[in-house]
C-alpha cells in the first residue's frame, strides 16, 4: 500500500500525469489553433484529480501504517480492518478516474471542434 500504491501515485499521477495536462491544455491551442473547449472543464480536472490522488495517497498511508502494525501485534484483526480498504479506495479511485474523463472529454470536444478558432487564445484571458 505504501510502495508502491501510495509513492506511485503520487509521483506518476499528482506530479507527471498532472504536468502532463497542464502542459496539453497551454500547447493544444498552439497546436491545433482553436481555444480550449472549456476552462471550467480544466478547472473540474485539476480539482478532481487532486482531491483524488491526495485522498488515495492518504488512504493507502493510513491502511498500510494500520495494517503493517496490526501484523506485529494482532494478525488476527487485520481482516476486521482491511473490509473497509475496498470501498472507501473505490470512492477515491473514482473521484481520480472523474478528473481523467473530464481532461479526456476536453481534449476530443477541442479538437473536433467546429470552429476553427484563429486566434490563440492563452488560458488566462478566457
Ligand atoms: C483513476 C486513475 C487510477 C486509479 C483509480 C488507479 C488505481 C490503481 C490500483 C487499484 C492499483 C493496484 C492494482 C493491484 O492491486 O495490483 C494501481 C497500481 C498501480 N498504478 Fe494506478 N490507478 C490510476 C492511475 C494510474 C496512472 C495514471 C498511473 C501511471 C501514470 C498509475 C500507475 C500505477 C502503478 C505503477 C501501479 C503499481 C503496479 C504494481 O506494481 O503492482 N496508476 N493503480
Amino acid at each position: 500500500m505504501i510502495d508502491p500504491l501510495a509513492h506511485a501515485h503520487m509521483n506518476l499521477v499528482g506530479g507527471v500525469v498532472l504536468l502532463a495536462m497542464g502542459v496539453t491544455f497551454y500547447l493544444l491551442p498552439i497546436f491545433t489553433g482553436k481555444r480550449i473547449y472549456s476552462i471550467k472543464l480544466v478547472k473540474h480536472t485539476f480539482w478532481w484529480v487532486s482531491i483524488g490522488v491526495y485522498s488515495f495517497y492518504i488512504i493507502q498511508m493510513v491502511f498500510g501504517i494500520w495494517e503493517g502494525l496490526l501484523l506485529h501485534s494482532s494478525p488476527q484483526d487485520i481482516p476486521s480492518v482491511h473490509r473497509f480498504y475496498g470501498p472507501i479506495m473505490a470512492i477515491s479511485g473514482t473521484v481520480m478516474a472523474i478528473g481523467f474523463c473530464t481532461y479526456l472529454a476536453n481534449v476530443v470536444l477541442t479538437i473536433t471542434a467546429s470552429s476553427s478558432g484563429d486566434e490563440i487564445a492563452p488560458l488566462q484571458n478566457q
